[in-house]
């Protein structure tokens, strides 16, 4: 499958004066694992909000499965197969796990679907049965991580955008969090736009990705090419001895010696 099922072109977002992105333009393909790595403030989660709708960008185009979503309404997006995984999770505290979970279901009229999918994520987090009716705010960090990927799920989507699945999570956790990731993508066949500083996890998952800093893109590839740049090693994946390299090169480059 080579079709794309989101695009973006141009895409600029500001709060107030600051530019948060600028002219970012990326092609998730259907049936992908596709991220975005960037460090903190590079621009990541205002890339997902501007999809998802929560803010309008300035400039640009957004295309969901070959209609244009530039400036919807958050809603109308997740109506059309767009479910967005917040950064933080944002799970209701006072809602139990359960009606967490239908609430990821509040715009589908089909019920015997929504059953089986409410038993399709039980099965990925098990422990979220377990914990069905408990209230949300009572859950772990990391089953609150959990609960929000499988609220996304109750959606439907054809698309989920994942903020930071990793943030505030512990290695193994975290590696359990993809294993799921991953699984949902390869069974279910829901393509997922990943964002992440745990660029090692995500270059590990993804089929391709994205470089953004301060707001702009600026490397693309194969995640299997990506792992092996010597920069990407340097400041993504914090390899000293790749560093040295990189170090090197550049003084050369530099004149330096
Ligand atoms: N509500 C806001 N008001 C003003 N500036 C904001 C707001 N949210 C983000 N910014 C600024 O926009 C830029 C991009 O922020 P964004 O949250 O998209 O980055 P990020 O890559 O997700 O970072 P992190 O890894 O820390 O989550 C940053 O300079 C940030 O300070
Ligand atoms: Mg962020």
């Amino acid at each position: 499958m080579t079709e794309a099922i989101l695009t973006l072109a141009n895409v600029e977002s500001a709060y107030g004066p600051i530019k948060a992105i600028r002219g970012v333009s990326l092609v998730v393909t259907e049936g992908q694992i596709v991220t975005v790595l960037g460090s903190n403030g590079a621009g990541k989660t205002t890339i997902l909000k501007t999809i998802s709708g929560i803010i309008d960008p300035r400039k640009g185009s957004i295309s969901f499965r070959g209609e244009d979503i530039t400036a919807r309404e958050p809603s109308e997006v997740v109506r059309l197969g767009l479910s967005h995984v917040p950064e933080g999770r944002e799970v209701f505290p006072l809602l139990s796990v359960h009606d967490n979970l239908l609430m990821g279901a509040y715009t589908r009229k089909d019920r015997d679907g929504v059953a089986r999918d409410m038993e399709t994520v039980f099965g990925y987090f098990p422990i979220l049965r377990e914990r069905a009716r408990i209230d949300a705010g009572l859950l772990s960090g990391g089953q609150q991580q959990m609960l929000a990927i499988a609220r996304a799920i109750l959606a439907g989507p054809a698309l989920i955008l994942l903020d930071e699945p990793s943030l505030g999570l512990s290695p193994k956790l975290t590696k359990e969090i993809f294993e799921i990731v991953v699984r949902i993508n390869r069974e279910r066949g829901t393509t997922i736009l990943l964002v992440e500083q745990n660029a090692n996890m995500a270059l590990n998952v993804a089929d391709h990705g994205y470089v953004l800093e301060n707001g702009r893109i600026v490397m693309e590839d194969r995640c299997s090419v990506l792992r092996e740049k010597d920069d990407i090693k340097e400041f993504y994946l914090g390899m000293k001895e790749a560093g040295a390299r990189g170090e090197r090169r550049w003084k050369k480059k530099k004149n330096w010696r």
